[in-house]
């Protein structure tokens, strides 16, 4: 008798890569959706399976897959899945953002924030301010804060360090590049443009002297031991990230944010973001633009 050899394929393979509708048993949605929580944080409740669904369901063709579930494995095991895990996470956020978004929150940044950290710095001569814009997005946010700086001369007062940071390559690539449509400039005055900007084509580059004020890496805001690797930060930019993450995901954000802040960080989130039920760690400061979260001095 010839016994043959047959290799266990760890993903069965699809003969199209069309993308119609892949159904998706309710077990294997909740490992996904699960496993994807815990690498990322985003959360899609059992309602939101549908939205789900139909956002990674063009993957499996993409990746000559049956199922979810050998989709499942891919994400798991595959010597590309952290390739996989950024799309995935791309699909299922949104990365909407724009220059000089939520303007009266930076306002407080530069008029009474920086103030009352440079009245506490004052023993330093030029000491250092960091900043982390936490989902950064393609960079607008970021870039914001730097204009925003050599405006205000904050960069005479500071060794200023702005650091933009976000799980997905695609929008980290993009910030690399500096280069903007008009959609990012939704709210943007013409003397901005005309001051940090030179033409590209239809859109708008950034100049070098904003750009080069800002580091740019790759960080998954779920990994802690990345994280920890990061310099104590005066103020944490994390705005419109945490509405996709579940309870659980938040609290431990927040605590992490809470120990890379120094004795009296700031913490800013979106408007539509609060700590209310996440966590007591932080007061809330009424400032004349904006309510901020600061860490209470030890
Ligand atoms: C809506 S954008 C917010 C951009 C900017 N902060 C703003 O408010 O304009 C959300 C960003 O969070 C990023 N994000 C989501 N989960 C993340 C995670 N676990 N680690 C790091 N970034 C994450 C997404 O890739 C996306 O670029």
């Amino acid at each position: 008798m010839r016994i043959r050899k047959i290799a266990e394929p760890m993903y069965s393979t699809l003969t199209h890569t069309s993308n119609t509708a892949v159904d998706l048993e309710d077990d294997d949605f909740r490992r996904l959706r699960d496993f994807i929580k815990e690498y990322s944080g985003i959360f899609f409740s059992d309602e939101q399976k549908y939205i789900f669904v139909s956002r990674l369901t063009s993957r499996l063709g993409i990746r000559k897959l049956n199922s979810f579930k050998d989709y499942y494995f891919f994400l798991k095991y595959d010597k590309e899945r952290e390739d996989e895990l950024s799309i995935v996470v791309d699909l299922l956020t949104t990365n909407e953002t724009y220059f000089f978004r939520e303007i009266l929150q930076l306002k407080a940044l530069f008029e009474e924030i920086i103030p009352i950290i440079k009245a506490e710095k004052s023993y330093i001569s030029r000491p250092s301010l960091r900043i982390w814009s936490a989902g950064s997005s393609t960079g607008e946010e970021p870039y914001t804060v730097s204009i925003m700086a050599k405006e205000y001369g904050i960069d005479k007062d500071f060794n200023i360090e702005i650091y933009a940071t976000d799980i997905s390559q695609r929008v980290l690539s993009i910030s690399r590049k500096g280069i903007y449509g008009n959609a990012s400039f939704r709210v943007t005055d013409e003397y901005y443009k005309k001051k940090y900007f030179e033409p590209y084509g239809d859109k708008l580059k950034i100049k070098d002297e904003i750009k080069n004020m800002i580091k740019i890496s790759h960080i998954n805001l779920m990994d802690s031991t990345v994280i920890n690797l990061l310099s104590s930060m005066d103020v944490i930019i994390c705005r419109n990230v945490l509405i996709y993450f579940d309870l659980e995901s938040k609290k431990k954000l927040i605590e992490k944010f809470y120990d890379k802040l120094g004795s009296n960080g700031w913490l800013l989130l979106g408007h539509a973001e609060s700590l209310i039920n996440i966590t007591s760690l932080f007061k809330l400061v009424q400032l004349k633009n904006d309510l901020v979260y600061r860490k209470p001095q030890k």
